[in-house]
Order: C-alpha cells, then structure tokens, then sequence
C-alpha cells in the first residue's frame, strides 16, 4: 500500500474522519427521517444505536485499518483470512453505490447553494413546490452530479495530506462555525418552540414502533458512516500509538453534535411553514424544497442572503468531506490491488461511479430505492465486520489497541459490548429494516 503518505497529525485523523460522518446524513437524512414521524424517541433510539452500536463498530474499522495497512478491499482477508474477503467486496459495492447518488445529492446542494447566493430561493408556495422537481432531473441535475463527483476526484486525486487533511482541516471548523451561528439564529425564529416540539416530542409508543427503530438504525449507520470501509481507508495512514478509543469517540460525539444542531436549524424553519403540510410525509425532497422556501420566507434582504448562503454552503462542505471518504475506498483499493497510480485510480473511479449514478440523476424514485437498498446492505457490511473483529480474531483488537496505549480492562469492556451488544443489536437492527423496506415497497 502506498505507506508514504501518513496524516500531518492526530487531529488531521480525526477531522478528515468527522468529515466523513457529518454529511448530507446529518442535515438531508436526519431532517427526512425526523419528519417521518418518531419525535424525541426517533432522537433517543439514534443516540443510543450511535454509542452502543457505530461507536465499537468504529473502534473494530479503525483497528482493522491500522493492523492489516490494507485497503478496504484486501483488509479483510488480510485480517482473517479467504473466507472473510466477501466483506472487503462488500466495503467496495456499497462505497462506490452510495457515492453514486451522493454526488447528486451534493449536486442538489451544490444548485440550492448558487440560487442562494443569486438571491432566487423559492419565495412563494407555489415556486417552493416548483423547485425541487426543477433542481432534480434533466440536465440542472445531471450537471450537478458531474460536477461534484469531479471536485471529490480532485481532492482525493491531490492525496491524503495535501487534498484530504487540508479540506477538511478548514472546512469542519468552517461548518461548526456556521452551524452554531445558524441555530442560534433559529432559536430566535416566531416557531421555534414549535419546531423543536416536534423534533424532541415525546411519544412511548414510538419507542417500539418498527418504523421509528428502522428509521434511528439507517439514520445511525449512514450518519456515523461506519461498516463500509470508508473510516478504515483512512486508518491504514494512522502511526500504532494514535489512541484510537478516544479518536473514535470524539468522531461519533461530533457527529451526534451536529445532527442534534442541523435539527435545531432546520425544524424551526419547516415549522414556520406549518409542520403538517409540508413534512407530514417526511419526503427526500424536505431539505431541498421545503427548507429553501422557509429560509427565502423568514428573512429577507442581507440576513436572508448571508443565512440562505451559510445553510447551503455548510451542507455543500459537509457533502464533499464525506464524498471524498467514500471514494477513497475504490481509489485505496485500486491503488492498492492493480498498484494503479492515485491520479489513474481517481479518474476511473469517478468515470465508473458517474455511470452507475446515472439512473439517480435522472429520477429521484430510483435515488430513494438504491438508498434503501445501500443502507440495509451498510448494516450488513457491519454485522459482517462485527463478527469479523469481535468473534473471529478478537486477538487483533486486544494486540493493537493494547499496542496504542488503551488500558487492558477498557479494550476488554470493548470487545465484550462488541461482541454482546453490539453484535446482536445489528442483527437485530437489521432484519427490522429489511422488514420495512420490504413493507415500504409492496404497500
Ligand atoms: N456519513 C455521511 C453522511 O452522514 O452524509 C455519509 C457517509 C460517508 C456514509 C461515508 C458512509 C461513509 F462511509
């Protein structure tokens, strides 16, 4: 593996790894997801999947990364041997088939950001209700797509220090910034309270609905992004004594941080637009129609412009610093496998995921099916990956976290969640998801 390059620093590691977990997940998914219903108990059931479940899953990716020095593709088989490398193909399929419509929803971003910017949001209902279908197909979308998946290339194309560590070194504390800013401002919002009512309402019956468990599980697995070899791409460039508990735990608590924050943004604004009518059916459009009409309505003039601009400029950087994560899985892997160059691995890979994205371009419907169906194979990577570290060589984990400095009894507190919690709760997790996809589709 190209073992010349390394990260500038720990915390390089662990802002290139918050930017691949803070994402359209966090602003775009948890806002659909929220909106489907769930309220606080949607909210608590995530927090609890992210600690109990992403969090030691992450753990176990990032030894992986580090102790094999393998890409996705091969860390697998290097780890446990012929029978484990389905999972490294595994990592790649599920990688490349969520990048191909994430680079059109970043399009999405990308288009909302510049209408922004020319101060030509949506100012009327029936513009709002124009909008979305306008941003999303024919060519506005499919000139969206190309042109994000090309500026993920470059970034990945310039390396891991000189393109990856430098976006996101400026970019994550960019985005904390105006998130902070913007919920701020929220709050001040006539409907926030209303807002928030609906996000942090609490209901018990959610607590076992299938629905609202499906919903926390997806939203939890795609957010924290973890199970798909994306956090191990970057792991193979950590020195043996990075601590990888603590780093693990300060990339899912930023992400946590910044779903509860983009929630507190976003729920105040739909809420002015009047909750039941516009998010009652929780649909993929919500970021893109419904949120760039509330914004164009709650103020106007030059705060209007700069918080339009601020809003979709951070879900512009939050998108690109988790595109470039997940393309780095194909280019690792190529370079790695064929011993390609990075430039050589980055340009074919991006030609090949353009082409597969395509169907997504151009039909939403299509974007939410291959959606669904990535996010339940994510969770099963993740299983897979769990059975790997936590029941097949558990030796690995204890050697090289024990290795990095972590105390003996707290890499055993680990291995037992993630063998007695953690494993269980993604099988179970997951064959409540597959349920309803399956049910979302027949009905
Ligand atoms: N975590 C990203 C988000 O919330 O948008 C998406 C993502 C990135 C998923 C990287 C998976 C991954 F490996």
């Amino acid at each position: 593996m190209g073992r010349k390059e390394s990260w500038g620093s720990g915390l390089g590691f662990v802002l290139a790894s918050a930017g691949s977990a803070v994402g359209l997940g966090n602003l775009w998914g948890f806002a659909y997801r929220a909106s489907q219903g769930g309220g606080g108990a949607f909210v608590l059931l995530y927090i609890f999947i992210v600690l109990l479940v992403c969090l030691p899953l992450l753990i176990a990716e990032m030894v992986i990364g580090r102790t094999t020095g393998s890409s996705p593709l091969t860390a697998p088989l290097k780890a446990g041997g012929k029978s484990w490398a389905p999972l490294g193909w595994l990592f790649l399929i599920v990688s490349v088939g969520i990048l191909s419509y994430y680079v059109v929803l970043m399009g999405y971003a990308g288009t909302t950001l510049l209408h922004a910017f020319l101060g030509d949001l949506p100012l009327d209902k029936a513009a709002a209700g124009d909008y979305f279908p306008s941003i999303s197909s024919g060519g506005v979308s499919l000139r969206g797509q190309l042109l994000s998946i090309v500026l993920t290339g470059v970034v990945v194309g310039a390396g891991i220090r000189r393109g990856i560590e430098r976006l996101t070194k400026w970019g994550m504390p960019l985005l904390f910034i105006m998130l902070i800013g913007l919920a701020i401002w929220a709050s001040s919002q006539p409907n926030a309270q209303e807002g928030y009512a609906f996000l942090f309402g609490w209901d018990w019956s959610k607590l076992t609905d299938p629905q609202t468990i499906s919903n926390a599980f997806k939203q939890a697995f795609f957010s924290v992004g973890t199970g798909i070899g994306a956090i191990l791409a970057y792991s193979i460039y950590l020195n043996s004594k990075s601590p990888i508990p603590g780093e693990a735990a300060a990339v899912v608590s930023l992400d946590t941080a910044v779903g509860l924050l983009a929630g507190c943004v976003t729920f105040p604004l739909v809420a002015i637009l009047g909750l039941g009518d516009l998010v009652g059916e929780g649909s993929v459009g919500t970021l893109f129609s419904t949120l760039p009409h509330g914004l164009a309505i709650t103020s106007l003039g030059l705060t209007g412009w700069v918080v339009s601009v601020c809003f979709f400029g951070l879900v512009f950087i939050a998108a690109i610093t988790s595109a470039i994560s997940l393309l780095e899985v194909p280019v690792s892997s190529l370079i790695d496998q064929i011993g390609w160059s990075r430039q050589k691995s980055v340009w074919v890979s991006i030609i090949l995921i353009a082409c597969i994205g395509l169907p997504s371009a151009l039909d939403v419907e299509f974007l939410v099916k291959i959606d669904s169906i990535m996010n339940a194979l994510l969770i099963t990577s993740g299983l897979i990956l769990a059975l790997l570290v936590g029941w097949s060589k558990p030796k690995l984990l204890i050697e090289d976290l024990t290795n990095g400095g972590t105390p003996r009894e707290r890499t055993n507190t680990f291995l037992w969640t993630l063998r007695w919690i953690t494993t269980p709760a993604i099988a179970l997790g997951l064959v409540i998801v597959l349920e309803e996809t399956l049910r979302g589709w027949s009905g």
